[in-house]
């Protein structure tokens, strides 16, 4: 794998909030690319060199000049030209972030490469909610990917010969931190899982299982990308899409002695080990039950009062588009049919807050991301596609739909579904210049579906 600091997943940045971290991702890469890169995607000519690399904090507010702009990326090399220095202010709540590779064109193979880590941005006011912590606080990156019969590492590629550019990657080997088909040890208490869905575009259904019983389990959601939900919410199973991440509670005090399992629906992906209550004839160490009675779920966690959508200056519509291109027989992927390069045409203003709506003309859910920035999800409605692109006409199917509990809190990435409106509330809080927008399945991103966006500065007219 092409990994961060040599381990996949690279090494977890662990930081409380507003302490602020400097980091120099330095590129050692090697000097030739492990996939086939398609020079025809923008961004990816081949007048650039293969291997480049700039990384992005997935969900920090963070200045623009430290966001990992995909067109700033870095060569292999030992000068301070082969290094991109950050400054990550961490001026936010406290939230399960993650960092990965960014680069123009070539992102989704960089990132299935394996350049990607964790950073837990934590704040001490959460500690009087005595959540599981420590060794019982666990973040798990999942994704698929694809290996050889040799046991290498694979990306898949189109059947056009100079164009290997595909749709979507789906593996079919499902990796939880870097191993296939692991298993933990977990003693019969209460834990916290962070789990991130690092999958370039397979979705995933977790579910908890006590195989052979094959029950779906009760488990807690507490969190979503951008922090603690208002209460817990309790789910027996959880969709995230790339980029997604959602931290639950499983108390296995009732699973002594046995085994559980989190998987995805016909995916095992983990297997939880429960040991057994007394210590006797074991060499198990474990907790004295005095030391776990502390751990009850609270009832209620962060509150995260809802954006009403009267503080909006401003409502943008956005398509979603996918265009079938005959004659070169490739799929165009865009967002507002609007290509990367063309000027930058959403111009939101610091601290103010808009609602974007996604209205998604395509087959598929994509899940949509803005840097920068945390949002709340209004709602996503129904309506007929065929109208809208031949009147340009929002007619509804039917009512709107609020989004799910667990879907509540803050986010910065949407499931846009297809043939829904999908509406969200953004306050353009951080600091004014140029970010990104774009969907976070890797081959959509790399092929278009990806547009700058820019925060004004305090008093400028948008
Ligand atoms: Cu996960 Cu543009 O980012
Ligand atoms: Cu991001
Ligand atoms: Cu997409």
């Amino acid at each position: 794998m092409w990994t961060i600091g040599g381990t996949f997943p690279g090494p977890t940045l662990e930081s409380p909030i507003a302490q602020g971290m400097i980091v120099e991702w330095q590129n050692r890469l090697p000097a030739r690319h492990l996939f086939a890169i398609d020079h025809t995607l923008h961004g990816a000519g081949r007048n650039l060199p293969d291997v480049r690399a700039v990384i992005h904090l997935h969900g920090g507010r963070t200045r623009a000049a430290s966001d990992g702009y995909p067109e700033s990326w870095t060569v292999p090399g030992h000068s301070p030209g082969n290094s991109q220095i950050c400054h990550y202010p961490s001026l936010q709540h406290a939230a399960p972030l993650f960092y990965h590779d960014h680069t123009m064109g070539i992102n989704r193979l960089n990132t299935w490469a394996g350049m990607m880590g964790f950073c837990i941005l934590r704040d001490a006011r959460e500690d009087p909610l005595n959540l599981p912590a420590g060794s019982r606080d666990i973040p798990i990156l999942i994704c698929d990917r694809t290996l050889r019969a040799d046991g290498q590492l694979d990306y898949p590629v189109s059947e056009k010969p100079g164009e290997p550019w595909v749709p979507e990657a789906f593996g079919d080997a499902i990796l939880a931190n870097g191993k296939l088909l692991p298993y933990l040890d977990v003693e019969p208490a209460l834990y916290r899982f962070r789990l991130l869905n690092g999958s370039n575009g397979r979705f995933f259904r977790f579910s908890l299982t006590n195989r052979p019983h094959d029950d779906a389990l009760q488990f807690f959601v507490i969190a979503s990308d951008q922090g603690l939900l208002a209460a817990p919410v309790p789910l027996r199973r959880i969709t995230l899409a790339p980029a997604e991440r959602a931290e639950v509670l499983i108390d296995f005090t009732p699973f002594a002695g046995q085994h559980l399992e989190l998987i995805s629906d016909s995916f095992q992906i983990l297997q939880f080990r429960v040991a057994t209550g007394g210590s006797l004839g074991t060499n198990k160490v474990v907790i004295p039950s005095a030391a776990r009675s502390a751990d009850t779920i609270p009832s209620t966690l962060h509150p995260t009062p809802r954006i009403p959508e009267s503080a909006a200056v401003r409502t943008r519509r956005l398509t979603l588009d996918e265009n079938m291109d005959y004659i070169r027989r490739s799929m165009g992927m865009l967002l507002n049919n609007t290509p990367w390069h063309a000027p930058i045409t959403e111009k939101p203003v610091l601290h103010s807050t808009e609602i974007w709506e996604f209205v998604n003309l395509t087959d598929d859910s994509h899940p949509i991301h803005l840097h920068l920035v945390r949002f709340q999800i209004l709602d996503r409605r129904p309506f007929d596609q065929f109208a809208y692109q031949s009147k340009g006409t929002l007619h509804f199917f039917g009512p709107a739909k609020p989004p799910a509990p667990e879907e509540m809190g803050w986010k910065d990435t949407v499931r846009a579904d297809p043939a829904m409106v999908t509406r969200i509330i953004i306050p353009f809080d951080g600091y004014a210049g140029r970010y990104i927008w774009h969907c976070h399945i890797l081959e959509h991103e790399d092929n278009e579906m990806m547009r700058p966006y820019e925060v004004l500065p305090e008093g400028s007219h948008s």
